[in-house]
This record gives structure tokens, sequence and C-alpha cells, in this order.
């Protein structure tokens, strides 16, 4: 074991002289309550070493103890379900007080394991040799380390065991034998290994309206959500993470405060997941690293939280990682790396914070599994700039790795337009590629109907900034309708409360029924226009205010009245135009003809 003897140290960064070999990454631990560090950087005999924990009260002259071995997270059957630090250890609350001094990994629990293997069988890395049942009755499974593969020697029996417990021992192609525990250690900073990288196909189903119709992100893809302070940010991944149609969510706190996680921790635990039934929090882990926290076990935060989704995509899984804010991450690498005498680049950050952006978005994949399965880890990230300026580093680095940039717009959240993504300044670079997916929704336009919602939003902007001046009623009735349905779109599609208990989460083949509904009523105003319609009157058609509202007013399973409403459509665009009606018409609408 190495040793070495604290020279200097300035918050949560130390210098040692080592007595002995360290290794880069190598965890170590400093002074009488063993606080958990880690090897950064090797200067002759000087160790750097980042300490995830309270610096308090350490001085130079006090020891550092060596691991002989990377700095690593347990992953196993213990994680759904519960809160962790950066660091995943176990939190009770949001205090740092609640992660004891020194304190490594959770205490081992107990689970139901079933083997799934038999003495002789040959194991390679990444198979399942057995599973277990946790609490909430999900099944997990247990398998082959990426470092480990070889024959069955002994496997333990069904029944209740301890996750230190040997469940497993494979005879490894050296002859060498090891023993596995139903998890296994992973170092913290480092991408598990898969067979393959594959093409995305499908698009994460977010159940927002205005991603999943308008800018969809691929199951396995990566996004970024950029707004402003109280632009809702927050709701918005509580809302995906709730609604999304991913296997297992691991949820990351980073940086924010306290009692901006409350809502999570006090929130999730209540809530049923759709899909299963069971209580949400069973595919969820949750890992958080609030603003009063220590600020290295931040810095460490995300690749912990990369390294349990990647686990779970090592199980064949779908999993979703939502990480709160990626701003308060690269503070904390600005932090540490100023601790570290680096010298400081754009903003204050170190050189290296694009390349660490392009690592993390870099671990968004479908891929195939070192068993042969197919998982997938889609990431969105939240960014915080400060004053809402996107042009700030973070923002505009993490723009160039991410696919699907969800731009929260200050002017709709004061409006309390949510969510508030900014339909002009958004965008998703794979929308073309789930034509076929979305026709497979029920709706064959898809693609047709986006250009089209996406055209109308971008002419609205132009002539409501002429309107300002010349005034709404001077423009033409063609530009005039143009806004009418512009609005629509905002009103009807595009605005989704995520506390109305119908809406908050809308699924795809509402999402095609309604998308339909607006462009066919959009294709009926177009034709009255075109007749001698003015606007105004379609502003006081009645099924005006149900179509408006059909977001909150039509549930998922009922979508046979939205064909109720479009038959009513139907109905009221022909009495509209028909001569009879024109003729009564036309005299209270002296606006009928373009000017
Ligand atoms: N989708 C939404 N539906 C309804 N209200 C919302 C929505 N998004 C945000 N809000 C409102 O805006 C407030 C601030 O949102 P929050 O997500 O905390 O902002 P941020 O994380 O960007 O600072 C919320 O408390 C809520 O009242
Ligand atoms: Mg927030």
């Amino acid at each position: 074991m190495s040793r070495g003897v604290i020279s200097w140290i300035s918050g949560p960064v130390l210098h040692a002289r080592a007595e002995g070999p360290f290794g880069l990454r190598e965890a170590v631990r400093v002074g009488p309550q063993a606080l958990l560090g880690e090897v950064v950087r090797l200067d002759g005999d000087t160790i750097v070493v980042q300490v995830y924990e309270d610096t308090t009260g350490l001085r130079p002259g006090v020891e550092v103890v060596g691991d002989g071995q990377p700095l690593a997270i347990h992953l196993g059957p213990g994680l759904l379900g519960r809160i962790f630090d950066g660091l995943l250890r176990p939190l009770s609350g949001l205090d740092s007080a609640h992660v004891a001094p020194g304190m490594r990994r959770a205490p081992p629990g107990v689970f139901d394991f079933e083997p799934l293997a038999a003495v002789g069988d040959v194991l390679a890395a990444g198979q399942p040799f057995g599973q277990v049942r946790g609490a909430s009755g999900r099944l997990q499974r247990c398998i082959v380390p990426p470092d480990a593969s070889g024959s069955v020697q002994g496997i333990a029996g069904a029944g209740s065991r301890g996750e230190s417990d040997v469940v497993c021992t494979l005879r490894g192609p050296g002859g060498a034998s090891r023993e596995l525990t139903m998890g296994h250690d992973w170092p913290v900073r480092v991408p598990r290994p898969v067979r393959a990288r594959l093409p995305a196909g499908a698009p994460l189903v977010t159940g927002q309206r205005i991603l999943d119709s308008l800018f969809p992100v691929a199951l396995g893809g990566k996004a970024a959500i950029p707004g402003g302070f109280g632009t809702g940010k927050t709701v918005l991944l509580e809302a995906l993470a709730k609604g999304c149609n991913a296997d297992v969510i691991v949820y990351l706190g980073c940086g924010e405060r306290g009692n901006e996680l409350a809502g999570v921790l006090e929130e999730f635990p209540t809530l049923t997941d759709p899909r299963s039934g069971g209580p949400l929090m069973d595919r969820t882990v949750v890992i958080a690293n609030t603003s009063n926290m220590p600020v290295a076990a931040r810095e460490a935060s995300i690749y912990s939280a990369a390294t349990v989704a990647e686990y779970f995509r090592d199980q064949g899984l779908d999993v979703a990682l939502m990480a709160d804010s990626t701003s308060r991450w690269a503070e904390a690498l600005r932090e540490v790396s100023g601790r570290f005498g680096e010298l400081p680049g754009e903003g204050g950050y170190p050189a290296y914070l694009s390349s660490r952006l392009a690592d993390f978005y870099e671990r968004a994949a479908v891929v195939e599994t070192l068993a042969g399965g197919r998982g997938s880890v889609t990431l969105i990230g939240a960014i915080s700039p400060p004053s809402g300026d996107f042009s700030e580093p973070v923002t505009s680095h993490t723009k160039r790795y991410v696919r699907a940039y969800w731009a929260l717009d200050v002017k709709r959240a004061q409006a309390r337009f949510y969510p508030a993504v900014h339909p002009l300044q958004s965008y998703a670079e794979d929308a073309r590629g789930f034509a076929p997916w979305w026709a497979e929704q029920g709706n064959g336009d898809w693609l047709k109907l986006r250009r089209r919602f996406l055209t109308l939003l971008d002419e609205q902007a132009h002539l409501e900034r002429m309107a300002r001046i010349i005034g709404k009623d001077a423009l033409p009735v063609r530009q005039q309708l143009t806004l009418f349905c512009a609005e629509l779109i905002n009103e009807a599609f595009l605005r989704q409360s995520a506390f109305s208990e119908i809406d908050r989460v809308c699924s795809p083949q509402r999402q095609a029924a309604m998308m339909r509904l607006i462009g066919k009523f959009i294709d009926l105003a177009d034709a009255a226009v075109n007749a001698g319609v003015h606007p105004e009157q379609l502003a006081r058609l009645a099924t005006l205010r149900p179509l408006q509202r059909m977001g909150e007013d039509v549930a998922d399973t009922a979508l046979e009245r939205l064909a109720e409403l479009e038959a009513r459509l139907d109905r009221e665009f022909a009495d509209l135009t028909s001569p009879a009606a024109n003729a009564n018409i036309t005299p209270e609408a002296p606006h009928a003809t373009e000017r």
C-alpha cells in the first residue's frame, strides 16, 4: 500500500509527497477519517489528489493512503429506487452531513437471487448468470463483468443472498478462477465496453408534443435544454423522467440548490409508472450533488451517472439520463481546475471543457452489448447559462455535440406558455429519419405536417413584427390567416401543462391525431379564405374552442372524440363556405378581399 504526506491543500485539492508508487486515477484515503480522494496528477514524487468530501481540518503532514486500484463505484441490484451522491454513496436526504465521512459505498443489501447458468456453462463478458428480484418485484440481471469470462465452476441456488456474497465462480481462460457477486465494481471515469455501436432508429418517446412531434431526439441520442433561470428546465426534465419510454431513468441533480431537487425527491416516490403500474422510483436511480455538497464530487457525478446508465444498458435496457444541470458541473470543473493552478480559458473554464463535454455526450448510443443484446443510453442535459446568454461557452460547446437542441425562451416562460421550448431556436438533426416510425404511429404525413407547422411559426415571427408597426388589421387576409393558424398551433398543440392529469404525457397516437386534425383545420381554413371567408369569421367558429383545448380535454384513451371533433369541423366549414352562409356574412365582413 502506497502512502504519502500532505504538503499543500486548497479546498478539494491537495498535494502530497508520495512514499511509494501511486497510479493515476488511483483511489486514496485521506487523514484519520479516510476521506475519499482520487489521484488526478503525478508530478515526480508529488501526487495531486482531488478529495470528494469536506476537507475542513485537513492540513500539511496528514497522511494519504493509496487503495492500489482506480476509483470505482459499485454497480448492482441495489441502485434502482435509491438516492446517491456523486460517488454512489447513499443519501438519506440532501444534506452533505448524510454521507458519513469516509463512506465508500452503500451497505450491501439482500436480494432474491435466481441462477440463470449451470456448472459447466461457458459465459462471455456481459452475459447474465443470474437475476434478482428487488423489494419492488422488478427483475434485474446479474451480468458477468466486462473484464471477466470463463466456465462456471460453481453457482448459488435460488434464494436470498447478500450483495457481498459470492454467487458464481468462473474459471477463466488462463485457469484462474474469478468470484462474482451479484454486482461488480467499475472505474468511475471509464466508459463500459460494448460490442458495437448501432445506428439509431426510433425516437425516444417523451410524451411532450413539442419535442416528439417537432424536435425528436433518438432513442440512444443526445439532447440539450438550455434555458435561463425559471424557464422550466427542471419541470421539463422531471416531466421527461416521468413520461418517457425508457426502461430505466438515471436522474442527476448536479449542483442545483437542494430545494430544487426536493421536488424530485418528494414527488417521485409517490408517483406511479404509467407503463408498469408500479412506483416510478422502481425504474429510477437518483444521483444528487446539490450546491452545498463537495464540489469535487459534483465534478465526478456526471461520470458516475453515465456509468450507472451504461450498466443498465448492458443488461439490454433502454436508459435515459437526465442531467440538471451541466452548467453547474462545468462550474465544478472550473473550480477544481483553478485549484490545480491550470490556465483558465474562455469564461474561466479550463481549455478541456469542450472535450469533456464531447466525451460525456459521446456516451449516448444504441449498442450491441457484450452479451449480444441491444441496449441504449439517451442523454439529456439541461444548461443554465448565466443571465440566459446562449453564446456562453457551455451552451456553445454543447451545441456542437448534441443532435437535439431544445432552447427554452424567457418570453414564453414569462407568458406562462409551457413548455417554453422556442420553436424557432430549437432543432432536431435526426428528425427526417423518424418519418417511418411516425407512419407506424398513424401519421404518414408527419414530415409534411412538421414542415408546415414550422413554416407557419417562422412566418408568424416575421408577421408579428410587421403587425406591431402597421397593426394586425392592416395585414392582407392571407397573412392574417397565417397568424391565426400559427396561434392555433401554439395554443392547441405546443402548449402542454406538466400539471394536467390528462395532458402531462401525450401518447404518440394522440399526438398524431392532434397534428392531423390541426393540419386539416389549416387546409379547410385555407380553402375557406380562398373562397372569400375572412379570418375573423374563423375566430367565431364553435369548434375552435374545443380544438384549442383538446390537449387538456381529450385523453389518450378517448381518441374517438378527436374524430368527432373532426366531423364537426367538416360540418362547420361546409356551412361557412356554402353560398347561403356567405350571403349572410359578407356584409359584416368588409375585409373579405385582399387589399
Ligand atoms: N411545463 C410546465 N407546466 C407548467 N408550469 C411550468 C412548466 N414548466 C415550468 N413551469 C413553472 O415555472 C416554474 C419554474 O420552472 P423550473 O423548471 O423550476 O425552472 P428552471 O429549472 O429553468 O429554473 C415552475 O415552478 C412552474 O411553476
Ligand atoms: Mg432548475
